[in-house]
């Protein structure tokens, strides 16, 4: 089943009325932005306010065999930038650089026909497997094995999918004693065998991928996965008590059961996980946004929508079950994508790290990228984990060619993100102005989060213009202490929105030095321009 199926199912489910109608990004938007009042935006800081601690995974990633994220992406033995186990040594530094906390793998759509017993043992006994995600080819060169050496090596913890779809309970279970188990039991000995002394230990796994979707290999109803998903888990824990349990929520608010299936599900599997995932995937569309970017910069806000109602769903379902337990999230993809979204897009015609999912990205995505990084960072104090889909040449950041690698747009407020925001994330009050966006009310101009980082004092806020026209000053009120002097102040911002980065120019879209902001006493001014994403970095 190819994955363009997802998006013939939505379309059908959205003309048939089938669709949620609290999806903001459904139906036809009818707004534009207006002349605001020349009012200064005023944004109150106050370091001993704070939502939550960020657990750093807030800021993860995602691998997917599926095009060329794995091959050609970060595995190429056959590449000239490629070291001894075939890694592309290019790749490696970037992400290491980076700081990517987490990396989800192996899928995605793809897990759910998979066989993780094919990706193990000696490389020229694996199987050549038809991949029926992607009707795509995998060689099963790179397995199991070879990510957890790969994740070593950039220092990055493993998020661990398991195939709930054509898989078994008992294969889920197996996966983790080969994984988690030292020795002396019959998975944990075949690791061994296959020349791996050391368990791995992984914590965190994902039981399944989207078992909502009609396009999801073994697709079930609610309850039928719920069950199964209890079965893992008891199966799995009873290899290793320690493991931190993700069950799939809705893969996105689009979806006929939004919710519906995350409540029936957690009516089974309550008890036995920590934590359930959300999915979401930005498209500025005629059917989505009507091709208006004013509508598109404000998406983040009907992420933060479904983040409360998904919270909304596991406490009540908690509720009624008088659990002390709380559950986190996991939003486990998310980003921009539309454009590589169908036919030879989606289509690997059964070829070997095929061009699948070669979105380009361009200004506006990076300005909404940053958007959604500063709504996961409002809402640290329940999302846990969060993934941006996904990490190399798969509606990526990074793109390879045989050459080098290509910072995408979006690599930039990402990469800001993993760099700045440390610590506890500020609870800053903002006041700006607004424009109004037809099913989403008042948005305003002006977007920010920010961070204090206990350890030395540091603060860091992201700033994000939605005014596609207009420059807007920015005050920033210090309420208890004004820092003393600004580390970094960085912009993302360009007159074409459309804009994007390539390797022939790979320098269109880049950050740039932003003006420093003029401080006086308890106050601090800055003026972002129009479309414009922006963190600025202060010392204790
Ligand atoms: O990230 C691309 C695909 O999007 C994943 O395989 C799937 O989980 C989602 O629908």
């Amino acid at each position: 089943m190819f994955s363009s199926s997802r998006r013939k199912f939505l379309r059908q489910a959205s003309v048939a009325g089938l669709v949620c109608s609290t999806d903001l990004a459904l139906g036809r938007f009818l707004s534009a932005q207006v002349a605001p009042s020349a009012s200064t935006v005023r944004v109150y800081v106050d370091s001993r306010r704070a939502i939550a601690s960020l657990d750093r995974n807030l800021f993860g990633s995602f691998l997917e065999h599926l095009g060329r994220a794995i091959y050609e992406g970060i595995y190429d033995p056959g590449s000239k930038l490629s070291d001894s186990n075939g890694f592309r040594t290019d790749v490696v530094n970037e992400i290491k650089k980076l700081g990517v906390p987490i990396v989800r793998y192996p899928g995605g759509n793809f897990v759910s026909g998979y066989n993780w017993l094919d990706g193990v043992g000696p490389k020229q006994d694996r199987p050549v497997q038809l991949d029926k995600a992607w009707n795509s080819l995998n060689s099963n060169q790179f397995g199991t094995n070879e990510f957890m050496a790969w994740c070593k090596m950039v220092g990055t913890e493993p998020l661990m999918g398991l195939n709930l779809g054509t898989g078994t309970a008992e294969e889920a279970a197996a996966l983790v004693e080969y994984c988690n188990v030292d020795q002396g039991t019959k998975w944990s000995n075949l690791r061994r065998k296959h020349g791996i002394a050391e368990p791995y230990r992984v914590q965190k796994w994902c039981l399944g991928n989207e078992m909502d979707g009609p396009w999801q290999i073994g697709h079930m109803l609610a309850t039928e996965y719920g069950l199964k998903a209890a079965d893992a888990a008891r199966q799995m824990r009873y290899v290793d008590p320690s493991l931190k349990l993700v069950a799939c929520g809705s893969s996105g608010p689009f979806t006929p059961t939004y919710l519906e299936w995350d409540r029936e599900v957690l009516e089974q599997c309550y008890d036995y996980v920590d934590a359930l995932s959300l999915h979401r995937y930005f498209e500025n569309t005629e059917a989505t946004t009507g091709g208006d970017s004013t509508k598109f910069l404000a998406m983040n806000l009907s992420m933060e929508q479904q983040i409360a109602e998904t919270v909304a769903v596991c406490d009540m379902v908690g509720g009624r079950r008088h659990s002390s337990k709380k559950l986190w999230l996991s939003f486990d993809e998310w980003n921009v994508w539309y454009r590589a979204r169908n036919g030879s897009d989606v289509n690997g015609n059964r070829q070997s790290a095929p061009h699948l999912l070669e979105e380009v990205y361009n200004l506006e995505d990076a300005l909404l990228v940053g958007g959604l990084i500063n709504t996961l960072m409002r809402n640290a104090g329940r999302v846990k984990v969060a993934c941006l889909a996904q990490l190399i040449n798969v509606i990526a950041p990074i793109m390879t060619n045989a050459n080098g690698l290509l910072r995408q747009t979006i690599y930039y407020p990402y990469s800001w993100a993993l760099q700045f925001a440390h610590g506890r994330v500020l609870d800053v009050l903002v006041e700006s102005p607004t424009y109004e966006v037809s099913k989403m009310g008042e948005v305003p101009y002006i977007d920010v989060a920010g961070t204090v980082n206990p350890e030395d004092g540091k603060v860091s806020l992201f700033v994000l213009n939605r005014d596609l026209t207009k420059s807007h000053q920015v005050e920033v009120n210090w309420e208890d202490r004004a820092p003393a002097r600004i580390l970094s102040s960085i912009l993302l911002t360009g007159t074409d929105l459309k804009a994007t980065n390539t390797f022939d120019a790979p320098q269109r879209v880049i950050p740039q030095a932003f003006e420093k902001p003029s401080a006086s006493g308890s106050k601090t001014t800055l003026e972002m321009p129009p479309r414009s994403y922006a963190v600025i970095q202060w010392g204790a």
